[in-house]
């Protein structure tokens, strides 16, 4: 299989950046595409000429460092699916693919295709935690909560903060990211204590890293690889209000 790639080169932050075409030749459809740019990288290798930078870390699913826009898609052509379980069967032979990183004020292009996601780092760090007592676990069963809490609170947690919700926004806004992450905590008994600070500080922060507003698209829902429901947003709306009264 011969596919030609055309993948955004910038050497620093400041640089201007251009897509380039390489002619990737022995590829077989059951290789992914992070295989793929493996080939191209080791084939630029034997040529003298600088690798193509990107990113990835578990490689099936988990850790949303992989994110690339792959023919105008975040992840690429399929629905609920990180850049990582893309593989080349999703193309046909001789395709031309375009490669970018994922483009917003607040990921700042570092090289080539990655992104500085630092930014859910610092809204993270605002409030996507609970305090508990060290010592002994508790017992497992001294907080019953119900299914219905505890879907919630899962479904919300699957958030592995890849950034696609940002990149697909129109306004890059971090809104589906942010409400994942408070609705996963507010939802949980462990996440009470802190509630109002937590809504009011991690959508704080939200604002301070300069992502867009929400304008309910639904852009971001329909990409995310994780199938985050856009109805955290509103939840968070929600919280965020009650939030404000009760401070
Ligand atoms: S909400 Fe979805 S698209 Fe956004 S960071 Fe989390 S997993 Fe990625
Ligand atoms: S490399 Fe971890 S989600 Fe893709």
């Amino acid at each position: 299989m011969k596919v030609t790639l055309r993948i955004w080169r910038q050497e620093g932050p400041i640089d201007k950046g251009e897509l380039k075409e390489y002619l990737v030749d022995d590829l077989t459809e059951d290789m992914s595409f992070l295989e793929a740019l493996d080939h191209l990288n080791e084939q630029l290798v034997l040529k003298n000429e600088k690798v193509i930078a990107y990113e990835y870390d578990c490689r099936e699913g988990i850790c949303g460092q992989c994110g690339l826009f792959i023919n105008g898609r975040a992840h690429g052509p399929h629905d609920h699916m990180t850049t990582c379980q893309l593989h080349m069967r999703s193309f046909a032979d001789g395709d031309t693919i375009t490669v970018e990183p994922w483009r917003a004020k607040a990921f700042p292009i570092v090289k080539d295709l990655i992104v500085d996601r630092s930014a859910f780092d610092r809204i993270i760090g605002q409030g996507a935690y609970i305090s508990a007592k060290t010592g002994t676990a508790p017992e497992a069963n001294s907080i019953l909560i119900s299914k219905e809490v505890s879907d919630k609170a899962m479904d919300a947690a699957a958030c592995i903060g890849c950034g696609a919700c940002v990149a697909t926004c129109k306004n890059a806004s971090a809104a589906l990211f942010t409400s994942a992450k408070i609705n996963h905590l507010n939802s949980l008994p462990q996440g009470k204590p802190e509630s109002h600070h937590r809504a009011l500080d991690m959508t704080k922060q939200m604002e301070k890293e300069g992502f867009g507003h929400c304008t309910f698209t639904g852009a971001c829902e329909v990409e995310c690889p994780e199938g985050i429901s856009i109805t955290n947003i509103a939840e968070m709306n929600a919280r965020l209000i009650r939030a404000k009264v009760m401070n």
